[in-house]
């Protein structure tokens, strides 16, 4: 387990997750773009944060964006910001994204639904390693560290037009592949063990035995984000801080 975050460890136990927990330290000693790849829910933006805390850049800030979630019209100032007067009720100038990032780490989530028009600009950001807030006409110089995540095939939306090969090749400098959780088990005790101490109040609840092989055996279709909801639920029915198998509910996807 390592100490990274304040608040709860993050778990690096199965020999996969150590493998990777060590790739992503050395990685995380250059400035080289990394890309994240991983299936919803494994972890991607803990890896992200790793990489950046144990960089040069930790001091500095980390600064997550959803590529998915920026509406259209608002692109551009999200990620460059604005100049005085730019537009109506720009009553100052505003910092973008690039520049809140700027000397430490900027984290582009869900970075395989970026619409292609904005795939163009920031490949030019990139390249250019500069930005033009809206309504300049001098470009900042920016210094930010690139990770990206996905967890769609981003050479399956190559092949079909919907990513442009060019950012690829810019952001993947070097790839991280995070797995399923099924695939890493030595995880799930540990991972279960931290969201019971999360979700528990003053007094510490614990895990049965037989509760513990249930989680075991499960085939975690949602991951780690699943493990914290399953646990989440049982913290609700458990009774005398014990929580036994009776209180361990899978989602049914089916
Ligand atoms: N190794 C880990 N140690 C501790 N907590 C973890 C670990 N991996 C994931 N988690 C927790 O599981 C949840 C999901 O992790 P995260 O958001 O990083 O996944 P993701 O791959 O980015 O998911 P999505 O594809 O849905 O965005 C978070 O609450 C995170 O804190
Ligand atoms: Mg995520």
């Amino acid at each position: 387990m390592n100490q990274i975050t304040d608040d709860y460890p993050f778990v690096f136990v199965d020999p996969k997750s150590v493998e990777l927990f060590e790739l992503a330290c050395k990685v995380a000693r250059t400035d080289i773009p990394v890309l994240v790849r991983g299936p919803s829910g494994t972890g991607k933006e803990v890896l992200a944060r790793v990489l950046h805390e144990s960089s040069a850049r930790a001091d500095q800030p980390f600064v997550a964006l959803n590529c998915a979630a920026i509406p259209e019209h608002l692109v551009e100032d999200t990620l460059f910001g604005h100049e005085k007067g730019a537009f109506t009720g720009a009553h100052k100038y505003s910092m973008g994204f690039f520049e809140q990032a700027s000397g430490g780490t900027l984290f582009l989530d869900e970075i395989g639904e970026m619409p292609l028009e904005l795939q163009a600009k920031l490949l030019r950001v990139l390249q250019e390693k500069q930005i033009y807030r809206v309504g300049a006409t001098t470009p900042v110089s920016v210094n930010v560290r690139i990770i990206a995540a996905t967890n769609v095939d981003l050479k399956y939306n190559i092949q079909n037009r919907l990513f442009r090969e060019d950012l690829y090749f810019r952001l993947s400098g070097f790839n991280l592949a995070i797995g399923r959780l099924a695939d890493r088990p030595a995880d799930i005790e540990p991972l279960a063990r931290i969201f019971v101490q999360k979700h528990s109040g003053e007094q510490r609840s614990s895990l049965s035995q037989s509760a513990l092989q249930k989680l075991l055996t499960h085939s975690w279709p949602g991951n780690v984000r699943e493990l914290e909801n399953v646990i989440a639920r049982a913290m609700v029915l458990h009774e005398n801080y014990t929580i036994e198998a009776s209180d361990i509910a899978f989602d049914d996807l089916g």
